[in-house]
C-alpha cells in the first residue's frame, strides 16, 4: 500500500524517475485508444505537418478525439467541441465542463456567391457569478482563501451550455458523434503525464496541510490524486463523468444544468458554501444559497463579433472583453509593426527587439488592469485603445536605450496570476479554423466535485477583484470595475487568436498560463511573421513575459542570449537599459497550427505541457 500522505519530495521523485521511462514506452494516446481509435493520425511528437487537416491540444487524446470527428466529415466547430469535452476527462486540472471559455470561429460563408464574408464569431461561455455575488463578499469572509477553494469560489459554469451552443449553431455533426471520444476517455481511462502529476503534487500539498480538505473534498482526492499517492503512470478512469457526458449526448444541456443532476449540484454545492460562510464561528446570511435553480436556467452564451486589427498585412480576429487578451495582443502587435520590430530582428539587433517588445508588455498590461472587465458592466473604449492615436502615443514613448518605473506606462494597479486552462487549435479542410481556451481557473479549480459527477468545479470567482485594500492570493490587485457582481464575467487573460491572410486562416493560436497568456501568444506570433520561424520553433522558443506589476522581466532559462557585443549577452544588455530581468519560474503553453506557404498544416502542442497534435 501507498503511503495516502505523499509528499512533494517524492511525487517528483516519481515524476524524475518514471517520466523518460513512461514516455518513452508508449505516448499517452496509445494508452487510451479503443477499438474505435480514429482515422486519422494522432502524432507521439510536439509538432507535426499534415496536408488536410490539424488539431492541436494540450493532450495527444484530445487531438486526436478533434481529428476524429474531422475524419468523419466534421468541420473546425465539431473538432474544437470534440477535443474540449475530452479535455474536461484528460485535463480535469485545467478546464472541463464544470469551468467556462471562449471560442472564436472562422468558417467559410455557407453562401457560395464570390467574395461572400465569412463566418467570423466570439463565443463566450466564461463563468456568471452567481445571484448571490457580492462585490464585498469575499472581503467579508473569514477564510483568506474563500475565493479559491470550495464553493464560493465558483461561478456558474459555461462550457455545457456554450459548447452545445457552438456545435448546434455552427457544427455540423449530432452531439452523439461528437461526444463519443470523450465519453470512450472517461471509461476507459487517461494515463497520468508529467503535466498532470506537477498540477498533483500542488494539489496534494495543500490537501495535506489541510487534512479537512481531504472529506470535504473527497471525490478529487480520492480519484484525481490517489488519497495522495497518484503516479506517473497511473490510469484514472471517471465512469461518472462518462454517464453525465452520455447524459448530455442524449438530452442536451438539460442534462447538467437541470433535472436530477442540476439540483444535486446545486444542494451540494450550497451545503460546501455553509462551510466557508461559518468558517471563524460567523453567523451564515439569512440566505446562505450560493448556486439557485434560477442561475442555472441555461446560463447566457454571449455570441459576437470578434475584434480585427491588421498586422503588416494580416487580418488577426480576437476576442474580446471580458477577454483582455484580444486588445492586449492588438496593442502588442500595433506597437511591434509601429516600433520596426521586423527590421530590428532582420538587422540582428536581438536585444533591441526583446526591449522594446517588454516595453509594449508594459502598456498593453498597465491598459488591461485600468480599463478591462466585464463590457455588460463597465463601458470598456476599445476603439480608443485600439485606436492609432493611442498606439502612436505608446510608440513615441517607447525609449530604445531606457526602461522606467510601472508609473510611466499606466496608473499603478496590479492584475494576478493563475494556471490550469487548456487552448485548442484547429483548421479543417474545407477552410474552417476555431481557436478555443477554457478554463476551470487554478489547477483543479475549487477542489469541490460534486459526487456523481466526476468533474471539479471551476474556482473562476478569484479572477474578479475579490479584495480591494489587500493583494489577492497570488500577492496581486485588479481595479475595482472587476468587482464580483450578480451575473457578471470575470476579467480573463484567455485570448484564442485567428490570423488571415486574404481570407484563409493561416494562424490560429492561444495558450493557457493565466497572464502569461497573453504574451506567450503573441510571442508565439511574431516568432513566425517577424522572426520567419517555422512553428515548432516558434511554440518551443523560449519567452519574456512582463506584466507592468510587478515590475519584472521574466525570461524563460534558455532565452535566447547570444553575444551582441564585446561579451555582453541580450540578457545583460536588458538589465543595462534598466528592465528588472529575473528567471521565469512559470510560463505558459501555446497550441497553434500554421498554414505554410506551400499550403501545408504545422500544428504544434506546446512541448512545456506534453501535449500532441493529430490530423490528416
Ligand atoms: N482563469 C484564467 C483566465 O481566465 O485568465
Amino acid at each position: 500500500m501507498r503511503d495516502r500522505h505523499v509528499r512533494k519530495s517524492q511525487l517528483l521523485t516519481h515524476v524524475l524517475i518514471l517520466a523518460p521511462a513512461v514516455l518513452s514506452l508508449a505516448p499517452a494516446w496509445a494508452l487510451a485508444q479503443s477499438e474505435t481509435a480514429p482515422a486519422a493520425v494522432p502524432t507521439s511528437g510536439f509538432s507535426a505537418t499534415f496536408t488536410h487537416f490539424a488539431v492541436a491540444a494540450d493532450h495527444p487524446v484530445a487531438s486526436a478525439a478533434g481529428a476524429e470527428v474531422l475524419a468523419k466529415g466534421g468541420n473546425a466547430v465539431d473538432a474544437a467541441v470534440a477535443a474540449s469535452f475530452t479535455l474536461s476527462v484528460v485535463r480535469p486540472f485545467s478546464c472541463g465542463i464544470g469551468g467556462g471559455g471562449f471560442m472564436l470561429i472562422s468558417l467559410p460563408s455557407k453562401d457560395s456567391k464570390p467574395n461572400a464574408p465569412r463566418i467570423e464569431r466570439a463565443i463566450n461561455y466564461r463563468e456568471l457569478a452567481p445571484r448571490a455575488a457580492r462585490k464585498n463578499l469575499y472581503e467579508s469572509l473569514d477564510q483568506e482563501r474563500a475565493s479559491l477553494d470550495g464553493a464560493l469560489a465558483a461561478g456558474v459554469p459555461g462550457t455545457v451550455a456554450g459548447l452545445l451552443y457552438a456545435l448546434e449553431t455552427y457544427g455540423t455533426l449530432d452531439r452523439a458523434t461528437v461526444l463519443a471520444p470523450a465519453i470512450r476517455a472517461a471509461r476507459e481511462g487517461f494515463q497520468t503525464d508529467g503535466a498532470y502529476m506537477r498540477a498533483a503534487i500542488n494539489a496534494t500539498e495543500r490537501f495535506v496541510i489541510n487534512k479537512d480538505y481531504q472529506t470535504r473534498f473527497a471525490f478529487t482526492w480520492e480519484r484525481f490524486l490517489g488519497s495522495g499517492a497518484i503516479a506517473l503512470g497511473d490510469t484514472i478512469k471517471n465512469p461518472e463523468q462518462a454517464a453525465l457526458l452520455e447524459a448530455i449526448a442524449r438530452d442536451g444541456a438539460a442534462a447538467f444544468y437541470s433535472g436530477t443532476f442540476g439540483k444535486s449540484l446545486i444542494e451540494h454545492v450550497n451545503a460546501d458554501a455553509l462551510i466557508t460562510y461559518t468558517a471563524g464561528g460567523r453567523n451564515p446570511p439569512r440566505n446562505a444559497a450560493w448556486f439557485t435553480e434560477q442561475d442555472f436556467k441555461l446560463p447566457r452564451v454571449d455570441d459576437g463579433e470578434p475584434l480585427t486589427v491588421e498586422f503588416l498585412g494580416k487580418r488577426v480576429l480576437l476576442m474580446p472583453p471580458p477577454s483582455s487578451g484580444g486588445i492586449a495582443i492588438g496593442q502588442i502587435l500595433g506597437l511591434a509593426e509601429r516600433r520596426g520590430l521586423a527590421t530590428l530582428w532582420a538587422e540582428g539587433n536581438s536585444a533591441s527587439y526583446a526591449h522594446q517588445l517588454a516595453e509594449s508588455f508594459k502598456f498593453a498590461f498597465a491598459d488591461r488592469a485600468n480599463y478591462l472587465a466585464d463590457p455588460k458592466f463597465t463601458a470598456i473604449p476599445v476603439k480608443k485603445l485600439l485606436g492609432a492615436q493611442r498606439l502612436d502615443d505608446f510608440a513615441r514613448r517607447i525609449n530604445p536605450s531606457h526602461s522606467y518605473g510601472p508609473e510611466y506606462y499606466g496608473e499603478p494597479g496590479q492584475i494576478k496570476i493563475d494556471s490550469g486552462t487548456s487552448h485548442i487549435s484547429v483548421i479543417d479542410g474545407r477552410g474552417g479554423a476555431v481557436a478555443c481556451t477554457e478554463t476551470i481557473n487554478t489547477e483543479f479549480g475549487s477542489y469541490l466535485a460534486v459526487p456523481g459527477s466526476g468533474f471539479c468545479l471551476n474556482n473562476q470567482m478569484d479572477d474578479f477583484t475579490t479584495r480591494l485594500d489587500k493583494p489577492n492570493a497570488y500577492g496581486l490587485r485588479q481595479s475595482e470595475k472587476n468587482l464580483p457582481e450578480p451575473s457578471k464575467r470575470p476579467l480573463s487573460s484567455m485570448s484564442p487568436t485567428i490570423v488571415l491572410d486574404a481570407d484563409a486562416p493561416i494562424i490560429v493560436a492561444g495558450a493557457s498560463g493565466g497572464p502569461r497568456i497573453i504574451t506567450a501568444t503573441a510571442q508565439s506570433i511574431l516568432n513566425i511573421l517577424v522572426r520567419n520561424m517555422n512553428a515548432a520553433d516558434a511554440v518551443a522558443a523560449k519567452r519574456m513575459h512582463h506584466q507592468w506589476l510587478p515590475s519584472v522581466l521574466e525570461i524563460e532559462r534558455g532565452f535566447d542570449d547570444r553575444e551582441i557585443m564585446n561579451g555582453m549577452g541580450v540578457s545583460l544588455w536588458l538589465r543595462k537599459v534598466r528592465q528588472n530581468v529575473k528567471d521565469a519560474t512559470s510560463g505558459a503553453v501555446v497550441q497553434l497550427i500554421h498554414r505554410t506557404p506551400a499550403g501545408t498544416l504545422d500544428a504544434v502542442s506546446d512541448p512545456r505541457k506534453g501535449g500532441a497534435p493529430a490530423g490528416e
